[in-house]
């Protein structure tokens, strides 16, 4: 039997105020890498009961996509994302590694590799993602997502930066050419901030 990853109750975590609190435990307790972080959401979401609250599942019906911040730390930040089907995310990257996990739908996340200089960037890999599934995005990867199926998309995301202040860019994958990435957060008024 795997163990409990640190910060998380022995029993089955099915609140989100108990994983945005292991996230927090982790990144305090210097465990702020990946991999024990995708252990925290490959365990939430083991639990596919409805446990992330409605207010995290909405979207402005003209926008592709909602991103709702959970947790904001200097090292460490939370976002539940919501990608309405067909829309065309811009191919970005985060500054920071990314752990994704899937609470709703099925989304295809395209990744591109990151060199240094000039030029086309190169797929690196092709995932297709559904409901608890967990997967780590490096920090030397740009990547794309889309919501399948028809359907929302919904899928918590956790980088080892505060993503919302982050300095970002989005890549013209065709010549590698960058532009700044500033999307839209929904205001946090819910954010845990410290
Ligand atoms: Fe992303």
């Amino acid at each position: 039997m795997r163990a409990t990853p640190p910060g998380l109750p022995s029993g089955r975590v099915n609140t989100l105020a108990d994983l945005v609190s292991a996230i927090r435990t982790l990144s305090s307790s210097g465990e702020s890498g990946p991999e024990p972080v995708r252990a925290a959401l490959t365990t939430a979401l083991a639990d596919s009961s409805d446990w992330l609250d409605a207010r995290y599942l909405d979207r402005d019906p003209a926008a592709d996509w909602a991103l709702h911040p959970l947790l904001r730390a200097e090292n460490c930040s939370v976002l539940a994302v919501v990608f309405r089907p067909g829309a065309a995310v811009p191919v970005h990257d985060h500054g920071s590694w990314a752990v994704i996990g899937i609470y709703r739908g099925r989304e295809r996340e395209t990744r591109y590799g990151l060199t240094e200089g000039p030029g086309p960037l190169e797929v690196v890999g092709t995932l297709v993602n559904a409901q608890g599934d967990v997967t780590v995005v490096p920090r030397d990867v740009a990547h794309t997502v889309e919501a399948l199926d028809g359907d929302d998309a919904v899928s918590i995301h956790v980088y080892g930066t505060d993503i919302v202040t982050r300095e970002r860019h989005t890549y013209d994958v065709e010549i590698g050419e960058t532009q700044p990435y500033r999307p839209r957060f929904v205001e946090p008024a819910t954010a845990s901030r410290r």
